[in-house]
């Protein structure tokens, strides 16, 4: 079966590491037709819009696309395209697994933890005005639809993949409305799981103990902006932002993403690490229901690391981003 993709290359390191990963997908021999259009500044070039309509009609009509960063100006005006390409397509779930790979120096071995962030509320509803010069507001959107189905989709994980636990992370004890109400709605879910555990942290205490004696997680479970820095936090600990993969998951459609954005400061020098992008084309891959090339993929990634001679050099090694793509390739095809 041949699978139709949206391939949005994104900008900065994104074309650079998404062919990588189209490289290595193509090098599995899975049968896929690609449809690339980008967004962002090189769409606004092509096509006069940051998010053009082709793009959106196509990310409709493949529902499965693969997309590199895209950098958000910080300026007033500029809504970020990655909150909003999520909202648009309502992909309520980002799932980010951090798990060490061989040979790469970091602080913790034997992790293995999973962030289940909600994608499209809480601060990130862009909800911000003036209300007197001086002052401004900042809205947090917290709904019991949107808290209830991210439980459901952590659970529903949890006990399709034997997971051990599933830790909420909040801070109720001052935002008692909006946590609480995400916690009520998470406690509702655990009662239906009961087979799965479940216990809950105040989000300052969980920084500590992640930096402290992160084994004991498996599942976290968070709103939308604690999800965001617990992500780069947790990349952080098992070697840096290049290594740690992502997925936006809808009802009907997906948008896989790397956690990483889009690196400026190594942009065009090839030497980003694409091996995030290449684990998020594994989830993809899975979701594609090609659980075959995904173990291959997976594999060959983590027999480049455990050779160790072809290593970016955020993770000490030497080597470009296209010599570790051959590595990769190479280890796909080897008999
Ligand atoms: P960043 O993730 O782009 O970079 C942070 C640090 O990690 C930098 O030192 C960078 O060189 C390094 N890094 C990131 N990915 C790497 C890789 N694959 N290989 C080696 N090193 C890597 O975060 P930053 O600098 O805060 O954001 C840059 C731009 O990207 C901003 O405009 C931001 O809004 C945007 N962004 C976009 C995202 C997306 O499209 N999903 C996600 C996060 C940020």
């Amino acid at each position: 079966m041949t699978h139709r993709i949206t391939l949005i290359p994104g900008d900065g390191i994104g074309p650079e590491v998404v062919g990588a990963a189209r490289r290595v997908i193509e090098a599995t021999g899975v049968s896929i037709q690609w449809e690339e259009i980008n967004a962002g500044g090189e769409a606004l070039k092509r096509y006069g819009k940051l998010l053009p309509e082709e793009l959106l009609e196509a990310i409709k009509r493949n529902k499965v696309a693969l997309k590199g960063p895209i950098t958000t100006q910080v300026a007033e005006g500029f809504p970020s395209l990655n909150v909003r390409l999520r909202k648009m397509f309502d992909l309520y779930a980002n799932f980010r697994p951090i798990k060490n790979l061989p040979n790469v120096p970091c602080r913790f071995g034997d992790l293995d933890l999973i962030v289940v962030r909600e994608n499209t509320e809480d601060l990130y509803a862009g909800l911000e005005h003036e209300v007197v010069p001086g002052v401004v507001e900042s809205l947090k959107i917290i709904t019991e639809k949107a808290s209830t189905r991210i439980a459901r989709f952590a659970f529903d994980y949890a006990r399709q993949h034997h997971r051990r636990e599933i830790c909420a992370i909040h801070k109720a004890n001052i935002m008692k409305l909006s946590d609480g109400l995400f916690l009520n709605c998470v406690r509702a879910v655990a009662q239906e799981y009961s087979d799965v555990k479940y216990r809950e942290l105040i989000v300052d205490n969980t920084c500590m103990q992640l930096v402290m004696n992160p084994q004991q997680f498996d599942i976290l479970l968070l709103e939308n902006l604690y999800g965001d820095i617990i992500s780069d936090l947790g990349a952080g600990l098992i070697g840096g932002l290049g290594l740690v993969p992502g997925a936006n998951i809808g009802i009907d459609g997906a948008i896989f993403e790397a956690v990483h954005g889009s690196a400026p400061d190594i942009a065009g020098k090839g030497i980003a690490n694409p091996t995030a992008v290449m684990l998020t084309s594994v989830l993809m891959l899975e979701y594609l229901k090609e659980s075959e090339a995904a173990r291959r993929l997976q594999n060959a990634i983590e027999q480049v690391y455990r050779e160790g001679k072809h290593l970016t050099r955020d993770v000490g090694g030497r080597a470009t981003t296209e010599e570790f793509t051959d590595a990769v390739v190479k280890a796909i095809s080897a008999p």
